[in-house]
């Protein structure tokens, strides 16, 4: 697995401190609110922990597995719901927590998709952002985010590249022979 790795990017401390920021700025801004906190399987999950821990204030956790990509590594513009919400979100503060927006299709159907569902308030919280690589006609802006990142694919701590890498502790740019020879 490390051997397909070409650069670590985020370390585990550089993810970590960064994370218990936004932890404190979401709790701040969420407090007396009871948001609930969406997480965007599967790429979310260990932003998705380790954020919700940083906030110290009572919400509500709920999943959604949705798919853009298959195995390759640019987006089609399609999106499935693989699995969908188990609870109401009607007249809740929403905060979609996912792991990386690169052309915002995913996104920006979601927050629309949620919006029908009468959501009071739908914000956006990215562990990273590729602002380089927005579709056209894509104006998606995350409300919250992590990092921003070049246009390399990175790996880890939830990241996949055909379903591998997502146990690695930290953010790494994979070899582009791994995807190219794929
Ligand atoms: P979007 O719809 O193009 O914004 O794609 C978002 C989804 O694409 C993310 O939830 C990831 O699953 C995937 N993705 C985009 N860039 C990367 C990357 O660099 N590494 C791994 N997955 C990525
Ligand atoms: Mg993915």
């Amino acid at each position: 697995m490390e051997k397909d790795i070409a650069q670590v990017l985020l370390s585990e401390e550089q993810l970590q401190t960064r994370i218990r920021e936004l932890g404190q700025q979401l709790a701040q801004d969420y407090r007396g609110k009871n948001p609930t906190m969406v997480c965007i399987l599967k790429g979310a999950i260990m932003f998705y922990t380790d954020l919700l821990r940083a906030m110290p204030i009572p919400l509500s956790m709920d999943f959604m597995a949705v798919s853009s990509y298959g195995n390759r590594t640019k987006s089609s513009g399609e999106v499935e719901i693989r699995k969908d919400l188990s609870t109401s979100i009607e007249g809740k503060h929403v905060v979609i927590v996912e792991d990386i927006v690169d052309s915002g299709f995913t996104l920006t159907y979601l927050t629309r998709l949620l919006q029908t569902r009468g959501a009071a308030s739908i914000k956006l919280c990215t562990l990273l952002d590729k602002p380089s690589r927005r579709a056209p006609g894509i104006t998606l802006k995350a409300d919250y985010s992590g990092f921003e990142v070049g246009n390399e694919f990175v790996v880890g701590y939830g990241l996949d590249y055909a379903e591998r890498y997502r146990n690695l502790p930290y953010i790494g740019i994979l070899k582009p022979e791994v995807y190219e020879n794929a």
